[in-house]
């Protein structure tokens, strides 16, 4: 296929994992044309570093009659208003997680992008990697029987503000990697209840932060569980908290014939384990030809999917129905009750990455 030209908006952190691998493993499919930053230096270097021929305004790159798809790398309260400026400008997005901040803006993104006939795809599309893909066709092919329960945690001990101030607290920051991947693995969730507490009011700024020594005022909840019934008969729970010490990435199915304990979903790659019948856990041997990376893949599987006419895996409608699910476990938990969700997608078909990869030949 010819390579689609991209331009990146956003050259923060997040940036150089995708430009590593969209200027190098995955070049062959997408090329990165030009990139922008509010903070002009930011774009400048990124540039530098990879090789990236245009540093321009955001307003430049939008316009730019050869870019078809425009990356969003921006922090999630502004994601609307880029997302909708390049789908304005008739481009294709792939966007950083979470798709946007509320449903109202949501809406007017998907809105947006079917009333142009333009695809939109975004983060995570960690779903895509190695680990993840192994636990769909082996859920696929029967290997724990009907999914009876899933559980997934991310319980961390980051301390940061971040967690608290970014956006709405570790649900919204890490809870798409986690549902995404139940959503991918058990299909959409049609109802949902949840409870969000702020356990300490007051926290310290970490020992890395500026501001070392001194407090901050908690908001938002950084502990919230959420159980969710699967359209398809499994209940899942999600429990995020950024409240205790360490890092504990979970996802674990249970099946009416085994269990799937899989890699963190935040993750591409990593030990995957499975458990038939009254059986020992063995480990799962992943498919070959999956790298360990990294960040762009999405990008390139949403190229592909333009140039064959079809909708990306790691769709705008999937983006949404999580973000619908995040906000309903706050919701359910202030108003005290099971709510049932408007939103939903279809299962993301299986991923093949040789498929992708091939498709530059
Ligand atoms: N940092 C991480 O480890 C990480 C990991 C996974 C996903 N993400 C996601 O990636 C996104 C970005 O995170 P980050 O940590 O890289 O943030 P960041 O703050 O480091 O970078 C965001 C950049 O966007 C720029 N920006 C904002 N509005 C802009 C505009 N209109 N035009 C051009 N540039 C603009 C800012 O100047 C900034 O440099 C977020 O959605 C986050 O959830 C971050």
């Amino acid at each position: 296929m010819t390579p689609v030209m991209a331009g990146i908006v956003g050259c923060g952190q997040i940036s150089s994992s995708y430009l590593e691998h969209l200027t190098g493993t995955l070049s062959g499919l997408v090329r990165v044309t030009a990139c922008s930053d509010l903070i002009a230096e930011r774009a400048q270097q990124r540039a530098a570093e990879f090789g990236v021929p245009t540093v321009c305004t955001t307003e430049e790159l939008i316009t730019d009659p050869e870019i078809e798809i425009v990356v969003n790398l921006t922090m999630p309260a502004e994601h609307h208003e880029v997302t909708m400026a390049v789908l304005e400008a008739g481009k294709h997005v792939f966007s950083e997680k979470p798709l946007t901040v509320n449903r109202e803006l949501g809406r007017e993104i998907i809105e947006a992008a079917a009333g142009r006939g333009l695809l939109l795809a975004g983060a995570p599309d960690t779903f895509l990697g190695a680990g993840l893909q192994a636990c769909r066709r082996l859920i696929d092919d029967g290997a724990i029987g009907t999914p009876i329960s899933a559980h997934a945690l991310l319980a961390a001990g980051h301390g940061s503000e971040r967690y608290y101030d970014i956006f709405t607290g570790p649900m919204f920051d890490m809870g798409p990697y986690y549902l995404t991947a139940l959503v991918s693995l058990l299909g959409p969730v049609s109802r949902v209840t949840g409870s969000a507490q702020i356990p300490f009011a007051e926290k310290s700024y970490p020992a890395d932060s500026p501001h070392h020594g001194k407090t901050f005022r908690v908001s938002r909840p950084g502990n919230i569980s959420g159980v969710l019934d699967f359209e398809a008969g499994c209940v899942g729970v999600i429990t995020t908290t950024c409240e205790v010490v360490g890092y504990h990435p979970r996802l674990e199915i249970y099946g009416a014939e085994g269990v799937l304990i899989t890699n963190d979903p935040n993750a591409y790659t990593g030990a995957v384990t499975l458990q038939s019948g009254e059986g020992e856990p063995q480990p799962v041997s992943l498919p070959e030809g999956f790298p360990a990376w990294g960040r762009g893949l999405g990008v390139a599987e949403l190229a592909q999917a333009i140039r064959a006419g079809r909708p990306p895996r790691a769709s705008g409608d999937l983006m949404f129905h999580v973000l619908d699910i995040m906000h309903a476990t706050h919701d359910a938990s202030r108003e005290e009750r099971h709510l049932t969700l408007e939103s939903g997608c279809p299962r993301p078909d299986p991923f093949e990455l040789r498929e992708l990869l091939g498709s530059t030949a």
